[in-house]
């Protein structure tokens, strides 16, 4: 079944209050609900009411307080008949049926988690904790009752304020929450069971006094801090940066170790994976630190850009995604502290987006942020909604500056809070506000694909003139032969000897557009797309010695990245090794004292095989591995004298800090430790299995673990046995030891990465219900070990096939996500090609698949 945009209807009847009753118990949960049912706007007589309900029970139908007969119930829909007065004017449902929290390992709706209750409701969870219109423009006021028994489930949490607890008979008790803010029923939350929080009070900009807790397991509680500060950061930053409050009284997360995705922002009571709440340095890396500090503070930004203004139906996530990404993007850069701690945070998020949204792109599954049809909203939680949408709201600020973009903000707000709204709503707050019209830039929510801009120059060296001519194109996607051409802003600048030309902004709107610049004395260097200022592939035949002078001059310090990022590229496609002008540009950016740490990292890191892979096709994936790790071999030999001098100079003595300036330098630290053991693995050895026993925080730890797993040293294997009885008891430490394990690259002297991969599937601490423990094993090793997974004889790709079939009767979602590692088969040369394309037929043979999984493998196999 597929869901189209243009499809829209609004809701025939709408709900303004709901009670819940909600007697918790793993085996069968009684929910009650009382719900006030007012006609919707265009309200036709004796329509009937459709409520959706998924896996539950039903017991009871009451209307305006009269048992009520004239009802239907499918597997998916409840359908009341006959209602009083022809619908017209209000009236009273009330329902009681059963769900099996203990049952569900779907991870949505009402389920259990090490003994406790928690709810996962976005997108369509509601629907299995009990009948009702689940579609994010019903908005209504809840109020709700929890009941359990006092031993099993002291604490009792719900959205909104807590207004009443009670004891019970029988060693039950209830608490009761009333959340003041009209919400759609994904935002619906409850959580019960043995947790314990830490708090902490703040006072907010107007003054008032609000009450900030983390939920956790007892012996979590000491990883909380961290979380806890990034909460106070994130609250303070919105009020700062865009006026917005936090408008309750109270502000819960709660950490739960079963959870399909990151976490969610529940109105006031925010669940997150442990992944991102928990961090100690003992147990936690940098990249967790920072992690965490990025996603407590996207859940709390939705509180305003998700919530307060919500979308109209799940085609507009982009809406709500798109732009709190974008927010959480710009707090986190300016937490780094510095201009070039903010290109660090730029670099590492156009990475990933080239690495994931690309080759999503470019794919079967390619859709515009804004999608025109699903069959699974589920499998449109994706890089391109969420990070290309960032780009998307990027691209507003660009256009508008920071100031205008601000306004447009401030329109929308005014506009639509309390409203559930479409992506065009944003768009008009966004012109209307800054006096633009924007109609073009419409085709960013149209339009699937990445742009291609094509560049060519040409100097007049009499005439002192720099001609640039740039055209647009944007390849074919499923469902769109044609496209239109988009409203592109890009950031330039000629760089000169004297430096005497500014940045400046193009608007590249036609297919094919101009520019003269005059009084250009020298022949210029051009530095375009500056800080990656559009969500576009550039086609520049831009010469060697262009960009070694960008490389190392540009001051644009992503632009600067980005020239060492296409020589590196151009070399290694081409199979050839770095030259000696590279080199020496490398080793001058690894000894420049003002640069950041961080920075030099992501200089001297090699472009992803999954965005080699998208530049040609008929690809070899052992081709471009091989290549790549001769390219980084021949760096790490005729540098390694400055990386052992680094590994001394970035050494962070002292009290962990978890800072990114203090991180940058343990990067870096690392970094150079990998290179070394790359340059010759007997001598470093003992330095590297040093820093493992001797180091105080994961991140060095880690790191000097991975070093040994990955160039095959002999105490490897002690080490990682090690590392396993050291922190068993912690299971998000033990998940690293799954994923180092899982992304081990292809060894001469190891066994090959698949059988290991298959002897840990084995392992007594591995749980195909525990999403987090399945993604470190087999998502890691099909989806970020490209050299491992993709071997000539297929073996992995059947790995795959059993692996997709396996979990998807338990979670379909977290399959549906693995089922897409073969979603660019068609860019492969044979006889991978093949082999791949025969793995999904595999899976697709299956008749029970799940819809979310058989979406994603019908659209590979479509032509
Ligand atoms: N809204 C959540 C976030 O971006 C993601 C929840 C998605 N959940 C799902 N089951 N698809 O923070
Ligand atoms: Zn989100």
């Amino acid at each position: 079944q597929s869901f189209r945009r243009l499809e829209y209807q609004p809701p025939n009847y709408t709900f303004r209050h709901v009670e819940l009753d909600i007697a918790l118990d793993p085996a069968r949960t009684i929910v009650k609900s009382r719900i006030e049912v007012l006609p919707g706007a265009s309200h036709v007589d004796q329509i009937p009411l459709v409520l959706q309900g998924q896996e539950l029970e039903f017991v009871s139908l009451r209307i305006d307080g009269e048992a009520h007969k004239h009802f239907e119930l499918t597997p998916e829909t409840l359908t009341i008949h006959s209602l009083p007065r022809g619908g017209k004017e209000a009236f009273i449902v009330e329902i009681i049926c059963v769900c099996y929290p203990e049952k569900n390992t779907t991870l949505m709706g009402l389920y259990v988690s090490n003994g406790n209750f928690f709810t996962q409701c976005e997108a369509e969870g509601f629907r299995k904790i009990t009948y009702f219109l689940d579609r994010p423009d019903v908005m209504a006021r809840y109020r709700v009752v929890l009941r359990a028994r006092e031993t099993e489930c002291p604490v009792l949490l719900a959205n909104g304020n807590l207004i009443a607890q009670e004891k019970l008979p029988n060693g039950w008790h209830s608490a009761t929450w009333e959340d003041p803010f009209p919400k759609p029923s994904y935002l619906f939350a409850l959580v019960a069971g043995k947790l314990e929080c830490i708090e902490e009070t703040i006072t907010t900009s107007s003054g008032a006094k609000k009450l900030l807790q983390i939920w956790v397991e007892p012996h979590d509680l000491p990883k909380t801090r961290h979380a806890m500060d990034s909460l106070i950061a994130s609250i303070h930053w919105d009020e700062k940066r865009f006026g917005l409050e936090l408008d309750l009284e109270r502000f819960m997360i709660v950490a739960v170790s079963d959870f399909n995705m990151g976490a969610m922002e529940n109105k006031g009571l925010n669940i997150f994976n442990t992944k991102f709440v928990l961090a100690q340095p003992e147990t936690a890396t940098d990249v967790d630190f920072a992690n965490i500090e990025s996603v407590v503070a996207h859940e709390y930004f939705h509180n305003w850009t998700g919530n307060r203004v919500t979308c109209r139906d799940w085609f507009q996530l982009s809406l709500k995604e798109g732009l709190t990404v974008f927010r959480d993007q710009e707090f986190s850069a300016d937490q780094m502290g510095s201009d070039s701690g903010r290109a660090v945070k730029r670099i590492e998020d156009v990475r990933l987006l080239r690495q994931i949204q690309f080759p999503e792109d470019a794919g079967p599954m390619a859709h515009p942020i804004r999608p025109d049809e699903y069959q699974e909203i589920n499998n449109f939680y994706t890089v391109t909604v969420y990070e290309k949408g960032a780009e998307v709201v990027r691209m507003y600020q660009t256009l508008l500056g920071k100031e205008g973009f601000r306004k447009g903000m401030d329109l929308y707000f005014k506009r639509h809070d309390g409203q559930a709204v479409t992506c065009d709503d944003f768009l008009a707050a966004m012109a209307d506000a800054n006096q633009r019209d924007l109609s073009q830039f419409k085709n960013w929510y149209s339009q699937a694909g990445t742009p291609h801009v094509k560049v060519e120059e040409r100097y007049d060296g009499e005439k002192k003139q720099y001609h640039l001519n740039l055209s647009q194109s944007c390849t074919a996607t499923p469902g769109q032969p044609q496209k239109k051409p988009f409203h592109i802003p890009l950031k330039m600048r000629l760089i000169t000897e004297q430096g005497d030309q500014a940045e400046i902004l193009l608007e590249l709107t036609q297919v094919n557009q101009s520019w003269t610049f005059d009084c250009i004395n020298q022949r210029p260097v051009l530095s375009i797309n500056r800080n990656f200022s559009a969500p576009i592939q550039l086609d520049f035949d831009q010469s060697q010695d262009d960009l070694l002078t960008l490389f190392s001059h540009d001051d644009d310090p992503f632009n600067r990245w980005e020239a060492g990022q296409k020589l590196a590229m151009q070399m290694i496609l081409e199979n050839r090794l770095p030259d000696q002008k590279l080199i020496e540009a490398y080793r001058e950016l690894l000894l420049d004292p003002n640069l950041d740490p961080a920075f030099k990292e992501l200089a001297l890191t090699l472009p992803a095989e999954s965005y080699l892979y998208e530049q040609g096709h008929d690809v070899d994936p052992q081709k471009i591995y091989q290549a790549r790790c001769a390219f980084r071999h021949a760096m790490a030999s005729e540098l390694r004298m400055e990386f052992a001098a680094i590994y001394q100079q970035m050494q962070t003595p002292g009290p962990f800090k978890s800072d990114g300036v203090t991180a940058g330098k343990r990067g870096l630290k690392n970094f150079a430790l990998n290179m070394l053991l790359e340059a010759d693995v007997s001598v470093w050895v003992p330095m590297a299995v040093n820093q493992y026993q001797t180091a105080d925080n994961m991140s060095d730890r880690y790191a000097a673990l991975a070093c040994l797993v990955n160039h095959d040293a002999k105490p490897a294997k002690s080490c990682l046995a090690d590392f396993y009885e050291r922190f068993k008891s912690d299971p998000l430490v033990t998940d690293k030891w799954f994923a180092l394990q899982a992304m081990r690259p292809p060894l001469e002297l190891a066994g090959s990465t698949l059988n290991e991969v298959r002897y840990l599937r084995q392992h007594e601490a591995f749980k195909l219900n525990n999403p987090n423990r399945v993604r470190s094993l087999i998502h890691a090793f099909c989806m970020n070990n490209p050299a491992s997974f993709h071997q000539a004889d297929g073996s992995a790709y059947n790995f795959w096939a059993e692996s997709v079939l396996a979990l998807d009767p338990v979670n379909p979602q977290v399959a549906a996500r693995l089922a897409r590692a073969l979603d660019r088969w068609r860019l492969f040369a044979e006889p991978y090609r093949s082999k791949m394309h025969a793995a999904l037929e595999r899976v697709a043979q299956c008749n029970t698949l799940s819809s979310d999984v058989r979406e994603v493998i019908v659209k590979a196999l479509a032509n």
